[in-house]
């Protein structure tokens, strides 16, 4: 694991950016699986601004809430759509979705590493840090292999997710989300932190030791895995 300490969040969405450019011109059939939440925005933004060519990469949501449409506010889905796959024209097809109506979320699961297992696994993973150390919904405790599946949220994610939708859209407590496993798998994870509400959380995770209680401190037992900090998460030297 290696930290990357940026001074703002512009220069964390730079560098994120130039590390997925980076990865497509590698291989343009790259396959990502890219998180929604307010962290990574900066990155989708200068990848948009950069016209940023997508080729034939392929997109896996990574995480979404259970009994949502797509037109409802609280896909995430949907905002991945607007933040990510339209601004780079990322078409359909080349999107792996965990579907958040589906009558059958096992079944959904099951599909999803289907494809992420045809697609060879994961080139690169862009995640943010959950309040309690989550990755996607991976919440504690999650063991580094846990599966995709349907979680219950905890109340800090609940508590957190709260200020993403408007007051009548309550955020649903159950999800889908790709599991530990797949995520580890990712031959390379960008974790991108950013802002002082992370500071606590960020510093449990770099001081470690791996535990299901922190699914984040997984990646430092993973060969490349980054983290891209800005100084108000990283704190004072
Ligand atoms: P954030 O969310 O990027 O909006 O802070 C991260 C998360 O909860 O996983």
């Amino acid at each position: 694991m290696r930290l990357l300490p940026v001074a703002t969040e512009g220069e964390l969405a730079r560098e994120a950016a130039d590390l997925v450019a980076q990865a497509l011109r590698r291989r343009p059939d790259a396959a990502l699986v890219c998180a929604t939440g307010r962290t990574p925005l900066g990155a989708y933004a200068e990848l948009a601004r950069r016209r940023l060519d997508p080729g034939r990469a392929r997109v896996f949501q990574l995480d979404g809430y259970l009994g949502v449409a797509d037109d409802d506010p609280r896909s995430l889905y949907g905002w991945l759509d607007r933040a990510l796959l339209a601004p780079l024209g990322i078409a359909p097809g080349q999107v792996v979705r965990l579907r958040e109506d589906t009558p059958e979320p096992e079944a959904e699961c099951a599909r999803y590493e289907a494809a992420a297992a045809q697609a060879g696994g994961w080139d690169l993973a862009v995640l943010g840090l959950g309040p309690n150390g989550h990755l996607g919904f991976n919440e504690p405790p999650s063991p580094p292999d846990a599966p995709t599946r349907v979680v219950t949220l905890s109340p800090e994610s609940l508590r957190s997710n709260r200020a993403y939708f408007p007051p009548a859209y309550p955020v649903p407590e159950r999800a889908m989300t790709a599991g530990m496993r797949l995520i580890l798998g990712a031959r390379r994870i960008l974790l991108l932190v950013s802002g002082e509400r992370k500071r606590a959380i960020l510093r449990r995770v770099l001081d470690g030791p791996p535990t299901p209680w922190l699914p984040a401190s997984y990646l430092a037992t993973h060969r490349d895995a980054w983290i891209i900090a800005d100084r108000a998460a990283l704190g004072p030297e």
